[in-house]
């Protein structure tokens, strides 16, 4: 069903809880529903009469009611809320405006979409990128992300504050839809794609209903890391699209592609729970058919850490995604932090291909006892297990040191060679401190440094990383 964004605002009486009424009707016309709420924003009225200052929300719906009555709806709920029609800057108990129905444009004097003013208005912008950061704005071309951040100085210098604590109300309301879309994620089961066909079928099904993409591609054998990113991609788009496919182009001739673990049913279950709509599932055939000959690659980025280690890897990695971004063309993509310099480079492909996807890195899931969740743990009897531990010490290591105003990189380096060492059976592929953006060693560490490992145990070879003033 298209996406519908409506903006809410109230400086009259119980203002809101007025929002809230507004947003719990709205839920409830016939073929819509509430599917994100924005925070409530405080701001002062702009023109008209000395008046209370406003309350503001913008409400992401999925809706089967075309524009036009849509608005009349959003109308008669005003009046039934009591907003008296008056001065036309005057103040009101509630104001539902239509600020996007998918990606119609109108201009008839009844209706305009996109609404003619909301570049104009930050407490319209931001709780906008807030709930649909990814929506496309016909016109403009751009995300509304974008059209936040680009908005005009003086747009930028209205002044907006969050209203805090959230109010009761609102509150509820924001339960309810997180408790509906997890009985809906246990409900329905990801739909499996198996061809290319199928995949863009789906794709543009969902382009045409006004719908934005959220993709996270992935190599199956699924666990809470993954599946962080699949939820942030639900919170931020509408339909969320995962790959599970073993890419033997970013295996090593001596690694391990054909022992990778496999479980696409199991797989599927746990897409399905974190709200997934799709899977993407291609055979290697599909990706690779016979006479395939291009690749995808970059210099500099790929060549340190563990560029020097597993050669042609990140060529693998990139051609892949490459692909995937075309066939998917999502509007935003995710990575974990586990994999860094992956992020990394995909976020400098996308920069130097022009690839429009808004690449979001997403922090590193933890099993309790601080080893970053990998598929690769499989691979570890117990006691290798509980020596894999060595990873996570040396990064809580390397921080405390900073933390206690060490700066030297060489200092840090040595500091977690020393616990690595001291686990037999553990070998270092490497141990390094880097800038964020280069990747390259520094000598001198700083908050934003990362301290990033590669070491093997016994069969697994595990990475971690850790940005040092975190
Ligand atoms: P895979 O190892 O399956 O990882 C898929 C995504 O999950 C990556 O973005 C990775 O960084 C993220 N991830 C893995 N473990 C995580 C953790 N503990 N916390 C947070 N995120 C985690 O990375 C690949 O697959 C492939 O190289 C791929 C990008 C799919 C290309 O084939």
């Amino acid at each position: 069903m298209p996406t519908a964004l409506i903006g809410l605002g109230s400086n009259l009486g119980a203002r809101a809880a007025a929002c809230a009424r507004a947003a719990s009707l709205i839920d409830r016309l016939p073929q819509t529903r509430l599917v994100a709420l924005s925070r409530l924003v405080e701001s002062a009225p702009i023109g008209g009469p000395p008046q209370r200052p406003f309350v503001n929300a913008v409400l992401r719906v999925e809706t089967g009611i075309r524009p036009g009555p849509l608005l009349r709806k959003l109308k008669r709920i005003e009046r039934d809320l009591g907003r008296v029609p008056g001065l036309r800057w005057g103040p009101r108990r509630i104001d539902a405006d239509l600020l996007y129905w998918g990606e119609a444009v109108v201009r008839n004097g009844s209706l305009d979409l996109p609404h003619p003013r909301i570049a104009e208005r930050r407490f319209v912008l931001d709780p906008l990128a807030e709930v649909a950061a990814s929506f496309r704005d016909p016109v403009r071309g751009c995300t509304l992300e974008a059209l936040r951040d680009r908005a005009a100085p003086e747009v930028r210098g209205q002044e907006v504050s969050v209203m805090k604590p959230v109010p009761r109300t609102w509150k509820f309301l924001g339960e309810r839809i997180a408790r509906r879309q997890s009985d809906g994620a246990r409900r329905a089961p990801a739909r499996i794609l198996r061809t290319v066909a199928a995949l863009r079928r789906y794709v543009a099904a969902a382009r045409r209903a006004g719908r934005s993409i959220g993709f996270v591609p992935t190599m199956g054998a699924l666990h809470e890391g993954h599946l962080s990113l699949m939820r942030r991609a639900k919170r931020e788009c509408d339909v969320v699209l995962v790959s599970i496919f073993v890419n033997p182009m970013q295996f090593g001739p001596r690694e391990d592609f054909s022992k990778y673990p496999r479980d696409l049913a199991g797989d599927a279950r746990l897409c399905s729970s974190a709200g997934v709509d799709a899977i993407f599932a291609p055979s290697v055939e599909a990706m690779y058919p016979p006479g395939f000959k291009t690749c995808v690659d970059m210099r500099d980025l790929t060549e340190p850490l563990c560029g020097r280690f597993r050669p042609g890897h990140f060529r693998g990695v990139m051609t892949v995604v490459a692909k995937l971004f075309l066939q998917v063309q999502p509007d935003a993509a995710f990575f974990g932090q586990k994999d860094f310099q992956q992020a990394a480079i995909l976020k400098q492909m996308a920069r130097d291909l022009d690839f429009p996807i808004r690449i979001v890195r997403c922090p590193i899931v933890r099993e309790p006892d601080g080893l970053a969740m990998s598929s690769r743990n499989a691979y570890l009897s117990p006691e290798e297990r509980s020596q894999a531990l060595c990873l996570s010490q040396a990064l809580t290591e390397a921080r405390r040191l900073l933390r206690g105003g060490e700066r030297r990189a060489g200092r840090l380096r040595r500091a977690m060679k020393r616990i690595v060492r001291a686990v037999s059976g553990a070998r270092i592929d490497y141990i390094s401190i880097v800038d964020p953006e280069t990747l390259r060693d520094v000598e001198q560490a700083t908050p934003s440094s990362v301290a990033l490992l590669a070491v093997r145990i016994g069969p697994a070879r595990l990475i971690d990383n850790a940005i040092l003033g975190e």
